[in-house]
């Protein structure tokens, strides 16, 4: 899709539909929309559309009137929204040139910026491997601001970088684990790091062996497919050197459960069980070409979790890369064993402050239903700044306890700690695991296991991967200070 900017008067932006919203209670009615209020047709709600055909004195040819809600609650979130509902509503009757008309309310750079992402995100196809006639891609978005403002082209520009970014990540996410191994994102890694200038290394098993990456190994094992470790490396020209900043994904390519064995029903969705992992690789994508101040490390660990004849079993031991041993009491709590290395290699390679995303839990979706992401932390100053750009991001989270108590669910009676606590409160007792292993140094844990597919689409998305949680570690890492 191209994104374009046009500063033109509205009346002379081509367009095959003209985008523009409208508000509960507005009393100034733009293109037609007066009558339409009157007779009761439109009323401004939450993604309501109306279509206009051959709107009069306008060089569009329709003008697409689209729900904002009250508008005082239009915040950047909702233009998102509803330029992505827009966008998919006109996508779907084969119109594919389309410009936005920013109101004169809403007229700044966080507005450009998000119906810009809003737009991109709509147009993500999960659909690829129909045959026959398929959606095609919208072509053009323009986006046109009500008056001209400071800002406004690189608004633009950054929200095509970060819904972009967003959508290579959901494409990622998307693909069947018959497509997708762990050396086929290492490819992926590679070569958007060739195309964006980052630096792009692929660790497997013989340096993982040598570095005593135990716990990884142990899971890789039961599958043919060979694990991999995926560092992707953003250096400032210039800025911060005290300051690194490392993002851990988990990167399980189909999550069977290994011999713990998952039930048949839903199976299928494991493979988003690399969320995580992709997420981390697509805001490499944006960081590189947002560039900001402090160098920001990417670690993936990649490893598909099968119960192959060499499957690791219940009841193994295994001495992680920190020197901690684990008892492996269920296969199918393998991310935690996966980014337990991870975490240690990224500390170990000089981050002094870490995030990590990853599908961990089936319990954070009990907790916290589909709608926030579970945010664990051992530190505070570091779980606000993620809090602060989760929010400004529309990306929601909620901060989840980890208090030290919590430490006795994972006792083992044979080795350090037990990979898994018990019945109750297992998003909890995960990030403490993984506590275990980014020790003292600053680190957020973000449990995407709901929020990273939607089950079904929405006004604003296709159903399938959501792309969380780039956006927030893509500002995380431009706004630190
Ligand atoms: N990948 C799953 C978590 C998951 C569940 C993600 C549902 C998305 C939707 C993870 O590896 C897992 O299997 N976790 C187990 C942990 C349990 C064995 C302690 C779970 O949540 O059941
Ligand atoms: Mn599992
Ligand atoms: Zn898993």
């Amino acid at each position: 899709m191209l994104i374009s900017t046009n500063r033109s008067p509205l009346d002379q932006v081509p367009a095959e539909a003209l985008i523009v919203p409208t508000f509960e209670g507005d009393k100034e009615k733009r293109f037609g929309a007066a009558d339409l209020a009157e007779a009761g047709e439109i009323a401004g709600k939450p993604l309501e559309i109306t279509l206009l055909h051959h709107p009069a004195g306008l060089a569009a040819r329709r003008v697409l009137l689209a729900g904002g809600g009250p508008a005082a609650k239009y915040d950047a979130a909702m233009a998102r929204k509803l330029a992505g509902a827009a966008a998919r509503f006109l996508k779907s009757k084969s119109l594919r040139n389309l410009a936005f008309a920013l109101d004169p309310a809403h007229n700044n750079p966080d507005y450009a910026r998000a119906v810009v992402e809003g737009a991109i995100l709509a147009d993500f196809d999960p659909a690829r491997y129909q045959t026959g006639d398929t959606q095609k891609p919208i072509e053009t978005f323009t986006v046109v601001p009500a008056t001209p403002f400071a800002g406004f082209e690189e608004a633009v520009d950054r929200g095509r970088i970060v819904a972009e970014a967003q959508n290579f990540a959901r494409q990622l996410v998307n693909e069947p684990a018959n497509r997708l191994v762990p050396l086929g994102i290492a490819d992926s890694a590679r070569q958007m790091s060739r195309e964006f200038g980052l630096e792009c290394e692929v660790l497997e098993r013989p340096q993982m062996k040598d570095l005593g990456m135990n716990a990884l190994l142990g899971v890789a094992q039961g599958s043919d497919e060979p694990p991999v470790l995926i560092v992707i490396r953003y250096r400032p020209a210039a800025g911060a050197r005290d300051v690194h900043l490392g993002l851990v994904g988990k990167g399980v390519t189909f999550d069977t459960g290994g011999i713990s064995i998952k039930p048949a029903e839903g199976m299928e969705k494991m493979k988003y069980d690399m969320a995580g992992g992709a997420s981390m690789i697509g805001a490499m994508q944006a960081i590189a070409q947002l560039k900001p101040s402090i160098p920001v490390t990417a670690f993936i660990p990649c490893v598909e979790n099968m119960p192959g004849s060499r499957a690791q079993r219940p009841g193994d031991i295994v001495a992680a890369m920190s020197g901690k041993t684990i008892e492996v009491i269920n296969t199918d709590a393998e991310g935690r064993l996966i980014l337990a290395d991870a975490l240690v290699y990224a500390r170990r390679q000089g981050c002094t402050h870490l995030v990590d995303a990853a599908t961990l839990t089936g319990a954070i979706v009990v907790a916290l239903g589909h709608l926030h992401a579970g945010l664990f932390s051992n530190d505070n100053a570091m779980r606000d700044r993620v809090l602060t750009s989760s929010k400004a991001e529309g990306e929601r989270m909620w901060p989840m306890p980890l208090d030290d108590d919590y430490k006795d669910y994972l006792k083992s009676a044979f080795a350090d700690l037990a990979n898994v606590g018990g019945r109750w409160g297992g998003a909890v007792t995960a990030a403490y695991f993984l506590k275990e292993f980014a020790e003292e140094t600053p680190w957020v844990h973000l449990d995407i296991a709901g929020t990273a597919w939607l089950d079904d689409e929405k006004p604003h998305m296709a159903k399938g991967p959501t792309g969380l949680p780039v956006r927030t570690l893509v500002r995380l890492a431009t706004d630190w200070k």
